[in-house]
């Protein structure tokens, strides 16, 4: 994406944008060790992303994280708009903080006004049923702190628990999945309970018992985050 400016990827699958050269000397580096080819193999290229963003069309996938917060509002809607127009599939992803998650609440109302349908994590296109001000839907990823960054951060354990906040759209034919699981799971003797987002009753808690057999034993596997309940239940 840039401020301006026409991406051209040069033949590169993949290619990662920024304006800071040591975000990108950075990126680069630790791309190198990465398992997706596509990362390894991607090309790193400093620009600015905002209003006269222009991407290529038939792009398969754009990502934007961590990056809408940083961006002007007229330049947040520049790149969440050309992102809408010009790919298959768009994923944002922001801090899981109330503003985070009120970022992605709005540029997911825009992507669904731009005629893509919600894959995740909500299970429909409706409006989001979270009050503005009461809560915010955020998940969580571990994930691991080398030394460096224990020191920088002040603390000792080898990961941390990041919240974010995200929304995966696309323009092709994509239903949704089930429920979604919106919090840390709670188990308890003999039952598990769940707060989900579901299609129809919007948000709720269900509890799984025992008696239930093989969705108690789902229940107890499932995760913040996932959806419930899983396409294949366990035996
Ligand atoms: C919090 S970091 C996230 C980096 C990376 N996207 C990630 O998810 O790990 C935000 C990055 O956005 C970049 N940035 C902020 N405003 C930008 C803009 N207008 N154009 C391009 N990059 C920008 C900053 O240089 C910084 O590297």
């Amino acid at each position: 994406m840039g401020g301006g400016r026409r991406l051209a990827t040069g033949g590169h699958t993949t290619t990662v944008l920024d304006w800071a050269e040591p975000a990108l000397t950075l990126g680069r580096e630790l791309a190198r060790q990465a398992p997706s080819e596509a990362l390894r193999t991607a090309r790193w290229q400093r620009l600015a992303i905002g209003d006269g963003v222009a991407l290529p069309d038939g792009t398969d996938l754009v990502t934007v994280s961590y990056v809408l917060g940083e961006l002007t509002e007229a330049d947040r809607q520049a790149v969440v708009a050309e992102a809408a127009r010009a790919a298959q599939a768009v994923v944002l992803v922001e801090p899981g903080t109330p503003d985070g998650y009120l970022r992605i609440r709005w540029a997911r109302d825009r992507l669904l006004a731009a005629g893509l349908r919600i894959v995740a994590p909500c299970p429909h296109g409706a409006s989001c049923p979270i009050e503005p001000g009461a809560d915010w839907c955020h998940f969580a990823a571990r994930v691991r702190r080398s030394s460096l960054h224990r020191r920088v951060k002040g603390g000792s354990l080898p990961y941390e628990d990041e919240k974010f906040s995200y929304v995966a759209a696309v323009r092709f034919d994509a239903s949704p999945a089930g429920a979604r699981v919106v919090r840390r799971p709670q188990i308890r003797k003999g039952q598990v309970l769940l707060d989900l987002c579901a299609p129809e009753e919007g948000l709720g808690r269900t509890t799984v018992t025992k008696r239930q057999g093989p969705l108690y034993r789902a229940a107890r596997d499932v995760a913040w985050g996932d959806v419930w309940p899983p396409e294949e239940p366990a035996r």
